[in-house]
């Protein structure tokens, strides 16, 4: 599952690097579902699903137990003012949601280009006893987003984070 598509771009690249694997795309930008399903329609991809709408409702009220191998969270909304930290996905509570979603041995693959957002995610995950993990290489096989590219350009470090369920 990822969540969070942006343009799609990143998403399509990597449907199509693993045709085997279905992936379910939840996005609450309806001009990004667009481009993604675009992208999908030119490419011939059959990999994808897509549902717009808040991750938090869809694990809460539709996604059973035990479904999902991994989670794909690239580049999420970094929410950079103080103020605005309580609005950043990853938290305690969000963790809790996602951890029974996962299959035994699943997985949450993050990326970000806010060093700060970065940190505060490895401090969350370290104070929960629901996964282990910690920074990882970039896998080859993830292509850089348009917005990764922007925070490329502005000279951002990436962070990539991989946490295993317990
Ligand atoms: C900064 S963009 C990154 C998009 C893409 N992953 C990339 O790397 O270009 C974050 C995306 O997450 C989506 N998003 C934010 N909160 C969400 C939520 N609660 N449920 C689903 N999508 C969400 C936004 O609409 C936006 O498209």
């Amino acid at each position: 599952m990822e969540i969070g598509s942006g343009m799609g771009e990143a998403t399509a690249q990597i449907a199509a690097h693993f045709p085997a694997t279905g992936f379910l795309v939840i996005e609450v930008h309806k001009p990004g579902i667009g481009a993604l399903m675009n992208l999908c329609d030119k490419a011939g991809t059959t990999n994808i699903k897509i549902i717009e709408e808040d991750v938090h409702v869809i694990a809460r009220d539709s996604l059973p137990d035990q479904s999902l191998d991994a989670i794909h969270l690239y580049f999420p909304d970094p929410w950079p003012k103080v103020r605005h930290h309580k609005r950043r996905i990853v938290q305690e509570s969000f963790l809790e949601l996602i951890h029974p979603k996962l299959k035994d041995g699943g997985y949450i693959h993050i990326a970000t280009d806010w060093l700060a957002y970065a940190e505060s995610m490895q401090r969350t995950f370290a104070a929960c006893s629901l996964f282990t993990g910690g920074v990882i290489e970039r896998p080859q096989w993830r292509p850089i987003s348009k917005f990764e590219g922007q925070g490329i350009r502005k000279g951002h470090t990436v962070t990539d984070m991989k946490y295993f369920k317990n």
